[in-house]
């Protein structure tokens, strides 16, 4: 557990928080230990070590992923809803983050503000893991590099399409197309562009394209995810409206390079942001990506912890 004197904490809220060469070793790494766990190995590097998941958002991936995976390395998750601590009654983040953080050996926190997640760790004595902000879900995109990594080799160069809200997702992509090196297509409506800050830190590898059909030519990889996040719910209704033309569907996926991925973080909604068509094709890499969650979370938390 970390300690006061311990070395300065490393916390990954955001995936410019590890160099590009960290993260290309942690989707390696990911896919080494994805093998240890099928060969029957244990591996329990993080015996008797405590992940605090403090959830103020739904989930089933993440939550899952994160307790299987800190369980795989011999450590115990503790689920925090923030309905059943003090958080949800107005505790001050810094000082739960003072007190969680000298019992526990990590903290995740799926969350609404971006702030919330930064004000935590700045108080955190132990790192932070940032598993979803209005503003990142930077967790997602560690699965979906190492599933583009494992079925088709490296990444830099290629050309991802974005369709759909410049969202949390659509950010975490334009950062990875930063550290990854690749060219982002983004195809948003009017009014649902990401962070003007986000893109342009990014340069001329992350452009936008507003037409899918158009953003989809020649791509390597496409990616959607739902047109109302989690937080949005009363404007789903305008949302169908506004998004109707923001589907990846077989007319778009036909602009693409003949063997281009399709990866969606899920939930997904058929027929929305998705046709069947495409989701659930024999090939679709979609439960691949979720199930390397747990994988590259696990090597997340092998170099915050062990290193
Ligand atoms: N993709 C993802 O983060 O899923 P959950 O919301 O189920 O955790
Ligand atoms: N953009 C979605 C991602 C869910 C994993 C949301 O924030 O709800």
């Amino acid at each position: 557990m970390a300690t006061p004197d311990s070395k300065p904490v490393r916390h990954f809220l955001s995936l410019l928080d590890l160099s590009p060469a960290e993260l290309r070793k942690l989707v390696k790494r990911a896919t080494e230990l994805k093998q240890i766990l099928r060969s029957g190995e244990l591996y329990e590097p993080l015996k008797n070590q405590t992940l605090g998941m403090i959830f103020e958002k739904s989930s089933t991936r993440t939550r899952i992923s994160f307790e299987a995976g800190i369980t795989q390395l011999g450590g115990h998750a503790l689920f925090l809803s923030s309905r059943d601590t003090q958080l949800g009654r107005g505790e001050p983040i810094e000082d739960s983050a003072r007190v969680i953080s000298r019992m526990v050996d990590c903290v995740m926190i799926r969350t609404f503000e971006h702030e919330k997640v930064e004000l935590f760790a700045a108080h955190s004595q132990a790192p932070v893991i940032n598993a979803l902000t209005d503003l990142l879900h930077p967790c997602q995109l560690l699965a979906d590099m190492q599933t583009y990594f494992e079925h088709r080799g490296d990444i830099a160069g290629k050309t991802v399409t974005w369709v759909g809200d410049g969202n949390n997702m659509c950010h975490s992509y334009i950062n990875a197309a930063r550290q990854f090196d690749f060219k982002l297509n983004i195809a948003c409506p009017k009014g649902h562009e990401p962070n003007n800050d986000i893109l342009q830190a990014a340069g001329d590898r992350c452009q936008i394209i507003h037409k899918p059909i158009e953003a989809a030519s020649g791509a390597d990889l496409v990616v959607t995810d739902v047109w109302a996040s989690m937080g949005q719910e009363e404007e789903q209704r305008q949302r169908e409206i506004t998004f109707a033309d923001y589907q990846v569907n077989d007319a778009v996926m036909a602009e693409t390079q003949p063997d281009a991925l399709f990866m969606h973080c899920l939930p997904a909604h058929r027929g929305e942001e998705v046709t069947a068509s495409v989701i659930d094709r024999p090939d679709s890499v979609v439960w691949d990506e979720a199930e390397n969650r747990m994988h590259s979370q696990k090597a997340l938390l092998e170099m915050l912890l062990c290193s």
